[in-house]
């Protein structure tokens, strides 16, 4: 079956290469490592593989902080081995979607070290340079995504630089057509090693408001609204597009937070030519607290359906979505939105049943298709990511916020909950390495791991391999129009999908009770007859198809007759 772009009917799959596989006992995942699973990947199902970044970097944000977009990171492999790994992929009929990390770069970037130098560096535009405010303070108020004011002060010049992120990632200057320039190359560098598109990195960030307005009156502040969805963003993705992706056969997906349904569905029109997907947060914030994700909340069904509604009615017919759970910056999906203990298999297959039955793309992060879940180090010194350190910082060391309340936050919402190394088998360190590894395996390894999940018939993992092969056979899992039903009920997200003469129903009971679902009305004509595609538990007894009890975290899906 092919009917669209190769982009809406495959599934993706994201590698974090640090945590995937180690193959020369240094404790950090490398390109080796995944040329060692390619057949995995194959076996799943997958069609295109998103790989988080493998360029140069001092790693103060693993990776996010690129020091040069040409080249390798030494602990990954050489230019040799990446070459060797898109070869493999592809001749598996796998496609690779590289990371683009262009809002900033590292200041250890040769850009930087030039731009830093003085005013009148050629090098200079090519970061946001201001002088700070006449009371020796930063040049606005804006704080930083990962917590403290976005401006870091530099002596050389006597000027502060903005950063978005860690003031080891100095944003870069979109407005200067030089590096625009620049960074069109650099994409077309890998385009040419015919990579098949990129997922761009928080790319709503690129158009800042002019002259760089405060928020409010407040000391610090979150500037977001004048940084996101900016003014030129459009202006800027439809240049690269013409400059760039155009000439190409490939794909985008753009991660932007705080956009709306609304704006995706222009970014995504294929008649703007401007990307493909993007990467929404709505569904990641159903459980954050008025303080934000660490002040988190517990999410509920209904949040969850209203987002899910908004995206599903909102691009159908003119944009696409892509969808996901979890990724490297969330935690684990079966701990968040199921239940990793008692009905952790079951919950994942429905969390995977949802995730595959709505119109889009979906993306699944390693160790998801075999259940991976949230861990629980017992001390903050066993955590790495710079988020997650500062966070504790600020909350404890400076806020006085009780150590057990900020690791019960760390729990739940930490981005190392996602990085944890990969699972193979349950040797010393899962399998991931021979050495000691960068962040501690989660515990768990003996019990969830590759090795269990492809000798179980009935594991998560071959239930994946099921949604992945029924949506190749299944026009209606990609472009089927969604229509909620049910909408009020309390356990049970239940929806339809509707193309051309078909009709289908998914009924997910998201409790750990037993549920009863009624068909409604609206769908009365199909009351005498209902075929099965795929559930989660065995022995599904055929009932009346307008009486449906279902048990804890139980997921079906039916054609409707
Ligand atoms: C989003 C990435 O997914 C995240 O891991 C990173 O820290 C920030 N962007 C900054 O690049």
């Amino acid at each position: 079956m092919k009917m669209g772009a190769f982009w809406q009917e495959e599934v993706v799959y994201q590698i974090y290469p640090r945590s995937f596989m180690d193959s020369n006992g240094d404790g950090i995942g490398d390109l080796r490592g995944i040329i060692s699973k390619l057949d995995y990947l194959k076996e799943l199902g997958v069609g295109i593989v998103w790989l988080s970044p493998v360029y140069k970097s001092p790693n103060d944000d693993n990776g996010y902080d690129i020091s040069d977009y040409q080249d390798i990171m030494d602990e990954f492999g050489t230019m040799d081995d990446w070459e060797e790994l898109l070869h493999g992929l592809h001749e598996r009929g796998i496609r690779l979607i590289m990371d683009l990390v262009v809002n900033h770069s590292s200041d250890e970037h040769s850009w930087f070290q030039e731009s830093k130098k003085s005013k009148d560096n050629p090098y200079r535009d090519f970061y946001i340079w201001k002088p700070g405010k006449g009371d020796g303070s930063e040049p606005n108020n804006w704080v930083s995504f990962f917590g403290g004011s976005a401006w870091q002060y530099d002596e050389v010049t006597d000027e502060y630089y903005l950063h978005l992120f860690s003031k080891k990632q100095p944003d870069l200057n979109w407005e200067n057509p030089r590096l625009r320039r620049a960074v069109y190359d650099m994409m077309t560098f890998w385009l040419e090693k015919g990579i098949d598109g990129f997922r761009m990195d928080v790319i709503n960030c690129i158009s800042k408001a002019e002259g760089l307005p405060s928020a409010g009156d407040d000391k610090y502040a979150w500037g977001g609204e004048f940084f996101l969805c900016g003014p030129r963003l459009e202006q800027y993705l439809k240049e690269m597009n013409e400059e760039v992706l155009s000439k190409y056969d490939v794909m985008t997906v753009g991660e932007m937070p705080g956009v709306t349904p609304e704006l995706a569905a222009r970014y995504t029109d294929p008649a703007n030519k401007e990307l493909n997907m993007v990467f929404h947060f709505e569904t990641m914030d159903i459980d954050a607290g008025e303080g934000g994700k660490w002040n988190f909340t517990k999410w509920k069904l209904a949040d969850l359906k209203a987002v899910t509604n908004k995206w599903q009615y909102g691009l159908n017919g003119r944009g696409w979505n892509s969808l996901y759970l979890n990724n490297h910056d969330q935690p684990r999906m079966v701990s968040r939105f199921g239940d990793d203990t008692v009905y952790r298999k079951e919950s994942a297959k429905l969390l995977a049943t949802f995730l595959h039955t709505l119109q889009g793309t979906p993306y699944i992060f390693q160790g998801e298709e075999i259940g991976m879940t949230n861990v629980k180090f017992d001390n903050i010194d066993q955590y790495r990511d710079i988020e997650t350190l500062n966070f504790f910082k600020e909350a404890v060391h400076d806020g006085g916020m009780p150590v057990e309340q900020a690791m019960a936050a760390i729990y739940a919402k930490s981005r190392d909950n996602a990085r944890t190394p990969m699972q193979w088998n349950e040797s010393k360190h899962a399998g991931f390495t021979t050495g000691e590894p960068w962040i501690g395996v989660n515990p768990n390894f003996k019990e969830i791991n590759v090795e269990d999940a492809l000798r179980d018939k009935d594991s998560i993992f071959h239930y994946y391999k099921k949604l992945i092969q029924l949506r190749k056979q299944h026009p209606i899992m990609i472009y089927g129009d969604y229509d909620i039903v049910a909408e009020e009920h309390e356990q049970i997200y239940a929806y339809t999908r509707t193309w051309r003469n078909e009709k289908w129903i998914v009924i997910l009971n998201f409790s750990d009770r037993e549920a009863e679902f009624t068909l409604p009305e609206k769908l009365e004509e199909y009351r005498s007859g209902s075929q099965l595609i795929i559930s989660n538990y065995e022995n599904v007894t055929e009932r009346p198809i307008s009486e449906w009890n279902l048990r804890p975290y139980e997921a079906r899906v039916y054609r409707l007759v």
